[in-house]
């Protein structure tokens, strides 16, 4: 199809991904009288977001008086062991509350205390009860009122819709060259502002909580673009996923789980974390099961916290540890017990979706069995490269929100920062995308040649005859990842990783499909292998090059954390067809803010 040919669309602002985070931007830039244009692979509704479910991080300071954003701030940058962007997290732990607030007056049901206030729950890493919640179904309360607001806003929305590129005109990003799922036909979106909200990179690896739509798209895209990715070697690994029966492998268990007084086990009945308490948390967490209960359900006050609730990158390594050594469960996870510790009813009224999840998945009644557990792939910390105060991306007019953007979460992010991420980053990339587009105006005409190249590339696959299967070489692309990117790395691993991705990259080259361009899922992975295969080797290479161990990166060969490269980023770009990889330097913490995280808030 000739350029000429293709349907388009105008609009000021075009987001792409209608999780939380674009949704979000959405209702902020058709506040500030931007057109507004959202695109969604999937339906509407259908987002990552719904898979935090244990709450949204928030100093409302509603259950524990003494709560307030420094305190908020100190554990973000405790939990993203002092990698994060500090502007980013301070930003977040001082607008948080506000955005929550905001949304309850939009119609979200929070769970209440007694006396009438949103309740808020305990979570790994967090120093007090923060999580505002509903049940274990936060995020999706958050995209029901989410969406409902942005369809009321005017904001035209684009369902199962697919991005192929954003085409730079004139040094800028000029819009969307995407085709609809439905009946693979092509649409340009020429924007005068663009925001990438199209969430991670989990289905790059066999083991994941994340559905068939995360496949790196914006990181992609931003790449291709010429932008600048951050961090892309922080993968976040939930501790807690299904283990059994195999086809629900990496499906979440909330760590509300925890929050609410779940407890770990090993196969032999041992309440393990206690063992893996690390230096730098030594005298926060209990040192006994009498006084990590107590802390549950007796007095916060005078009790500390249970070794359950350690950041996330450490309990999941314990988990895989406990494994190795030969302690884990039948089917290779460990045990999360509630039913010890709640009653029935008690467990059924905070954790309903667990309840049914594991009642019709597993055939598990948790009110009175352990669950089995183990670790999925959950979220990336690294993405695109952005400006704290607007979300711009290196690209002028590329914005980057949620998931995709890089820096708030540092090493590893503590549960519940996502859902207060995109509430409040949301809010600022809307903005400053709708000024963005209204102080500089239409883009420049995507050219249409471009146009023609790009969709003459995504149909090269129904031209090819005898290639390779796109589904065999996404489920190789899995392994390799799973195998050699997971929890633990080491150095021959990840070259062998490398090596392995070069082949499919050659391999992915050469996909061919056959059939119609309507409803094609063998093309649509056809298309989905160039995001994939593109992420997993920013993954490994950022990872090959950070020869320490830190948050979510950990490095079997390089244990320690390297004090010579706190807070040095790797930095990821495009050179022609070469990625490149090189150091960065993060500017240093205000005085005042690295004394409040040295000495306390
Ligand atoms: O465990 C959870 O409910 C997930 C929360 C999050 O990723 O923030």
């Amino acid at each position: 199809m000739a350029s000429a040919d293709i349907q388009t669309h105008d609009y000021d602002v075009v987001v792409i991904g209608a999780g939380g985070a674009g949704l979000r931007a959405a209702i902020e830039a058709a506040a500030r009288g931007a057109k507004v244009g959202l695109i969604c692979k999937s339906l509407l509704g259908k987002a990552h977001t719904v898979m935090a479910e244990g709450g949204a991080a928030a100093a409302l300071g509603t259950v524990v008086d003494q709560d307030n954003w420094r305190v908020h701030f100190r554990d973000t940058m405790r939990g993203g062991k002092m990698h994060n962007n500090w502007r980013m997290a301070q930003i977040h732990a001082q607008e948080a509350p506000d955005r929550i607030r905001e949304l309850e007056a939009w119609g979200a049901l929070f769970d209440r205390t007694p006396d009438g206030r949103i309740n808020q729950r305990p979570f790994g890493g967090h120093t007090h009860a923060r999580l505002a919640h509903v049940g274990d179904r936060t995020g999706l309360e958050m995209i029901r009122v989410l969406q409902d607001k942005a369809v009321h806003s005017g904001v035209a929305v684009h369902m199962e819709c697919t991005v192929i590129t954003v085409p730079v005109v004139g040094g800028r990003a000029a819009g969307a060259l995407a085709y609809y799922r439905e009946t693979g036909r092509f649409v340009l979106f020429r924007a005068g502002a663009v925001v990438l909200a199209t969430g991670g990179i989990g289905k790059g690896w066999q083991v994941t909580s994340n559905s068939w739509e995360y496949t790196g798209d914006g990181h992609v895209l931003a790449y291709e673009a010429g932008a600048e990715l951050i961090d892309m070697e922080f993968v976040q690994f939930h501790p807690t996923g299904m283990v059994w029966p195999p086809g629900v492998r990496g499906i979440l268990v909330t760590e509300g789980v925890r929050g609410e007084g779940g407890v770990l086990q090993n196969a032999r009945g041992e309440r393990f974390m206690f063992r893996y308490v690390p230096e730098m948390f030594k005298g926060d967490f209990a040192e006994t099961e009498r006084e990590a209960d107590a802390w549950v359900t007796e007095d916060r006050a005078k009790n500390r916290r249970p070794p359950e609730l350690l950041t996330r990158d450490v309990v999941a390594k314990a988990i895989v540890k406990e494994i190795q050594e030969g302690r884990g469960t039948p089917h290779g996870g460990v045990f999360l017990d509630i039913a010890a510790k709640r009653p029935a009813d008690f467990i059924k009224q905070k954790l309903p979706s667990m309840y049914h999840q594991f009642k019709e998945l597993a055939g598990v009644d948790i009110t009175r069995e352990p669950m089995e557990i183990g670790p999925t792939t959950h979220y990336v910390m690294g993405g695109v490269k952005v400006d704290a105060e607007t979300q711009m991306s290196t690209v002028p007019g590329l914005f980057a929100v949620g998931e995709v953007g890089g820096g708030m979460h540092g090493a590893n992010r503590l549960g519940g920062n996502s859902l207060s991420d995109l509430l409040v980053f949301g809010r600022r990339a809307g903005l400053s995308a709708a000024e963005f587009a209204a102080q500089r105006g239409p883009a420049p005409a995507v050219p249409g040649a471009d146009v023609d190249a790009a969709t003459q590339a995504a149909l090269a696959p129904f031209a090819r005859t005898d290639g390779e299967n796109p589904f065999a070489v996404q489920a190789a692309l899995q392994d390799v990842m799973q195998r050699h990117a997971g929890i633990v790395r080491d150095r021959p691993g990840l070259e062998q990783a490398l090596t392995q991705l070069a082949r499919l990259n050659d391999a992915a080259r050469r996909a061919t499909v056959s059939g119609s361009r309507e409803y094609n899922p063998g093309w649509h992975t056809a298309l989905d292998l160039r995001s994939l295969l593109a992420v997993a080797e920013m993954t490994v290479r950022a990872a090959l090059e950070r020869k320490e161990s830190r948050g979510g990166h950990t490095r079997s060969d390089h244990p320690d954390s390297d004090p010579k490269v706190e807070r040095q980023q790797v930095v990821v770009k495009r050179d022609g067809d070469r990625m490149t990889v090189r150091w960065e330097a993060q500017p240093a913490l205000p005085a005042d803010l690295a004394k409040l995280i040295k000495e306390g808030a």
